[in-house]
């Protein structure tokens, strides 16, 4: 059976994918900066930090594939992503490569395009437009696991992830949600892959409204949820959305501390002029 590991397992995705390895009774080896919660006994923990050079090397001892969830999930300053998301993706990978890994699973994120205008299709061979810091640390990941491939023949692939929500709450969602059930389905097809090299894929369901189009993806995967079933409640429920947020695929990402003074001035053709 192949050894996986599971970066990031105390977090929000950890948790979930945890939960569903469990109930499929495969063992995880489960690793976070920070212990996780109700450990089972299919899971072996390993508590540390991935920019730990020896710590890394050590837990990749035999792994055939790294599921790599740890990091900030967010926009913060860059002091504070420097560690989580630049260095110890770099630590991660040589550490990977050194101990003879077959693939890594990168949760990328949809911040890595989140420029592209909201409503356009995107496929994954479009040009990077990050919307953030965070959203540059996943294109630093992306090339790195590029790199990977190229020079050491380490697999990597890049999860493009979307809004990974127990059901989509806002307009945004209904084209970039990702549920819970679909993102394990999505894992489960990276594990089992035949070997592919370096390859990208947005984790989405199957929304109705979704802008991004997996057509290039090698991975059978078949999203069956869709965030258009929650359409009239979000209509109802949800606050209307800023304009400036509406306007960009990465939403708030996308529009925090945005101030193209040329676009302002001619908001009505801001995504269009975006180039
Ligand atoms: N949640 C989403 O909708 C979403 C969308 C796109 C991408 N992602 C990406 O998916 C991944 C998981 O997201 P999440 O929502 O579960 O985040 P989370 O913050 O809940 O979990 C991340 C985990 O990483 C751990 N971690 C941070 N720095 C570490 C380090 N140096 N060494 C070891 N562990 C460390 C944290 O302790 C935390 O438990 C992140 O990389 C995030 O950027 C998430």
């Amino acid at each position: 059976m192949k050894k996986i590991v599971l970066t990031g397992a105390a977090g929000r995705i950890g948790s979930v994918v945890r939960a569903h390895f469990a109930a499929a009774r495969q063992p995880l080896l489960i690793s976070d900066i920070r212990p996780c919660l109700a450990v089972t006994p299919g899971e072996t923990e390993r508590v540390g930090d991935l920019c730990d050079a020896a710590f890394t090397r050590n837990l990749l001892s035999d792994v055939d594939t790294v599921i790599h969830m740890a990091g900030i999930p967010d926009d913060r300053p860059l002091a504070e992503l420097i560690g989580p998301n630049f260095l110890a993706l770099n630590t991660l990978y040589t550490a990977a490569q050194e101990m003879g890994v077959r693939r890594v699973v990168f949760a990328s994120s949809n911040h890595a395009t989140g420029m592209y205008p909201a409503g356009q299709i995107i496929d994954t061979q479009v040009a990077v437009k990050p919307d953030s810091d965070y959203g540059a640390a996943k294109v630093w990941g992306e090339a790195l696991g590029r790199m990977f491939w190229d020079k050491h023949g380490l697999e990597t692939i890049c999860l493009r992830i979307g809004s990974f929500t127990e059901r989509p709450v806002s307009v945004r969602h209904l084209s970039t949600w990702l549920s819970h059930r679909d993102l394990c389905a999505l894992l489960e097809v990276c594990i089992e892959a035949p070997r592919l090299g370096f390859e990208i894929i947005y984790g989405v369901s199957a929304n109705t409204r979704s802008w991004w189009d997996n057509r290039h993806s090698r991975l059978p995967y078949r999203p069956l949820d869709n965030a258009e079933d929650y359409a009239e409640r979000i209509a109802r429920e949800a606050p209307p959305a800023d304009p400036l947020e509406a306007r960009f695929q990465g939403g708030d990402f996308a529009a925090r501390y945005f101030n193209r003074a040329d676009e302002r001035a001619n908001e009505s053709g801001l995504a269009d002029n975006l180039t």
